[in-house]
């Protein structure tokens, strides 16, 4: 049996919960809150917006344009309404290879990949009312304030930290009154933040080690970022908070808001250089919209860029290949950025259940159901993040360029979710079979390597081409050898020291340097990285004199009326830490532009309610 079997071959969405006696009461104590809204009944032949993709960002502007009652909204989204079970943060996994993940790979790395199958990385996409929101990891992370200067430095104006810091302020409900009390934050906002009530036997010794080496505890969303942040995640009483739950369900019986699941759109419609409506495919048939004000396109940064290449928008030698007409010929696809890097993992030396069993041992799923505790609210396991600097930061800097994340992990984990050949499954995994592990996962947080999404056909189906490109600059490769001797040192140092072991494995190739050698590390990184899927990126904002830029700074692409980009691809350059807050703050800043656009008349043209029989499009 080979290890990188189970990532070829889907799967129905399936916990370990399923099929026990547990899984009613489960689902009965989830239900006190609501994942999904409502969906419409009835599609009409023309809105103000519509909206491509109910994701970390669409469904922010869907919820907040739709706030102004004389605008109309069509939300579509391909993918259905998540699984209730998607609420349980330790079962964030469950959704990869299932119809609710659109099942992408990266190309083939040319820095790194000797030990994965295909040199391809595995690369997950939420596709399901919320996006990645429902189904990403949870870790709830601002990014740093240099992020947000540089991006107004290179030209975003109106997007500088003092500038995006209320809109941050604005999505946040933040459950942790020490953290709200450092004057970062608020309560009351949409989407809930607070730390997952779950220790791991190991994490006051990872917390005081890490304290050992002048590592000290903070909150990294607030004054300062750089050291151990005991990570908030959003959720909402150890339920995900996805923006389906935060930003739709609150708006599901607006009558100027459609949201339109299962519904595919193939097309931006152009005619004179202005966004008409969108063609989409729903049960078979195909269908025109209309769109009297704007199209956005909240796609994500893989297939956002894809669907403004198949309409004619992008690189003119990219959509020459095709013979698609030129509508705008623009830098789509490019400056693709995302975190990826390597594991450094240990064995736990102290008789602790794995993960795995944990998630399976009925005594902890009911501390989860009456106590809302206990692994199954640890999403995906993690624990702790550190953020520091390397030797490229100047000293003294708040400006950390890596990340290391810690987490309670298996050897399943590996087997089926990084794409490993079985040579370096067999090597450096089969050993560790069914004990416990702790993972010190580290990436680059500022990488210079770019890449690039392209299209390998006009069929909007085919998945497009995802090309990190990563360590394709030397100083990301340097960085994380420089985290992973950290992760080192932190896992050596007691106490953690004293509880935990490296695995003592090599990875296949890397034999012939000693462990403990930064060139083992350098080794190790280029056979097997993952990533923590944070493309962004591919339809920069920015000065539109810039030939790089796609997009001006209120998101409008350049040379095209009434189309707009809303997700994580108008990024400049990608923030340093997970990405899901930043795009939903993203997601409030642009509602906020475009909202002061709006004018509303008395004009018939203009009314939500024009809701006559010979407006609909079909019912859903
Ligand atoms: C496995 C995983 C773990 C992660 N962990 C974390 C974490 O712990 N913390 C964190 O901050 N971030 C994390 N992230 C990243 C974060 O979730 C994403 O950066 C963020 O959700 C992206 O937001 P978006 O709006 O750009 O795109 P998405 O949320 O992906 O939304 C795009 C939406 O558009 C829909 N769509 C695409 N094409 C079409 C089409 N043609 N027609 C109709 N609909 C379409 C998609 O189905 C999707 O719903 C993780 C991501 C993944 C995948
Ligand atoms: C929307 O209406 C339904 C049916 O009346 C109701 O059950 C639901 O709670 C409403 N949602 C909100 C957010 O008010
Ligand atoms: C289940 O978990 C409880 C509490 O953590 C523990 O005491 C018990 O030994 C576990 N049972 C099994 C079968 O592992």
């Amino acid at each position: 049996m080979s290890a990188a079997e189970p990532f070829l071959v889907p799967r129905q969405y399936s916990t370990p919960v399923n099929g026990t006696s547990l899984l009613p009461l489960l689902l009965l104590s989830l239900a006190r809150q609501r994942q999904s809204p409502i969906t419409t009944k009835s599609v009409k032949k023309e809105y103000d917006y519509v909206i491509i993709g109910a994701g970390s960002a669409g469904s922010v502007v869907a919820n907040r344009l739709t706030e102004i009652p004389c605008v109309n909204v069509l939300l579509i989204e391909a993918g259905s309404p998540p699984p209730v079970l998607t609420d349980v943060p330790v079962f964030a996994r469950e959704s990869w290879y299932t119809p609710y993940d659109w099942f992408y790979r990266t190309a083939p790395q040319a820095h790194t990949g000797n030990g994965l199958v295909g040199r391809q990385l595995v690369y997950p996409r939420g596709k399901m009312l919320g996006g990645s929101s429902t189904m990403n990891h949870m870790v709830y992370v601002r990014g740093n304030r240099h992020n947000y200067d540089n991006w107004a430095a290179l030209g975003a104006k109106g997007w500088s930290y003092d500038e995006v810091l209320p809109f941050f302020k604005k999505l946040e409900d933040n459950r942790d009154s020490d953290i709200v009390a450092d004057g970062y934050h608020s309560v009351g906002g949409p989407i809930t933040a607070m730390r997952p009530t779950y220790t791991t036997e190991t994490k006051p010794s990872m917390i005081q080690s890490a304290a050992n080496l002048g590592y000290p505890s903070l909150d990294s969303n607030g004054p300062r970022q750089t050291g151990l942040y005991d990570h908030q995640a959003t959720v909402r009483n150890n339920q995900r908070c996805s923006t389906a739950k935060g930003y739709l369900v609150p708006a599901e019986n607006r009558t100027n808001l459609d949201i339109l699941p299962n519904a595919m759109v193939t097309k931006i419609l152009l005619e004179n250089k202005r966004a008409t409506g969108v063609q989409f495919d729903y049960k078979g048939a195909s269908y025109v919209v209309q769109a009297r004000n704007e199209v956005i396109v909240s796609a994500g940064s893989l297939n956002t860029p894809q669907l403004l290449m198949l309409s004619g928008i992008g690189p003119s030698e990219e959509l020459n290949k095709f013979n698609i007409p030129v509508i705008a010929d623009l830098p789509v696809g490019k400056n693709l950025q995302d975190h990826g890097g390597p594991n450094l993992d240990f064995v736990v030396n102290i008789p602790i259940q794995t993960s795995g069993e944990k998630q399976k041992n009925s005594s902890v799923v009911k501390q989860y159901i009456y106590k809302r505790s206990g692994e199954l609210a640890a999403a995906d396991g993690e624990i702790v993040q550190l953020f520091l600097p390397s030797t490229y930061v100047p000293p003294g800097e708040d400006n950390p360029d890596y990340q290391s994340h810690f987490s309670e992990t298996t050897t399943d984990i590996a087997k089926k979710y990084f794409g490993l050949t079985p040579e370096v499954y067999n090597q450096v995994y089969k050993p560790y079979e069914g004990k416990p592990l702790i993972s010190c996962y580290t990436t680059s947080i500022q990488p210079k390597s770019r890449g690039t999404v392209t299209i390998q056909s006009v069929n909007p189906y085919d998945a497009p081409i995802v090309d990190p490109n990563y360590f394709d600059d030397p100083q990301d490769l340097d960085v994380v050898v420089q985290a992973m001797l950290t992760c080192l040192r932190v896992g050596t140092t007691p106490p953690l020291g004293n509880i935990v072991t490296r695995i003592q494995t090599l990875f296949p190739g890397c034999e012939q340097y000693a462990g403990n050698d930064p060139e083992y590390f350098r080794c190790q990184a280029q056979s097997v990285i993952t990533t923590i899927f944070h493309p962004v990126g591919t339809a920069k904002m920015g000065d539109p004199s810039d030939p790089t830029t796609v997009l001006d700074p209120e998101l409008r692409v350049k040379g095209i009326d009434g189309l707009r980009v809303v997700d994580g691809s108008v990024m400049p350059t990608i923030t340093s830490g997970n990405t899901n807050a930043p795009i939903i703050m993203i997601g409030e800043k642009a509602s906020d532009i475009i909202k002061q656009s709006i004018v509303c008349t008395s004009s018939p043209n203009n009314t939500a309610n024009n809701d006559i029989a010979n407006n609909v499009l079909f019912y859903a």
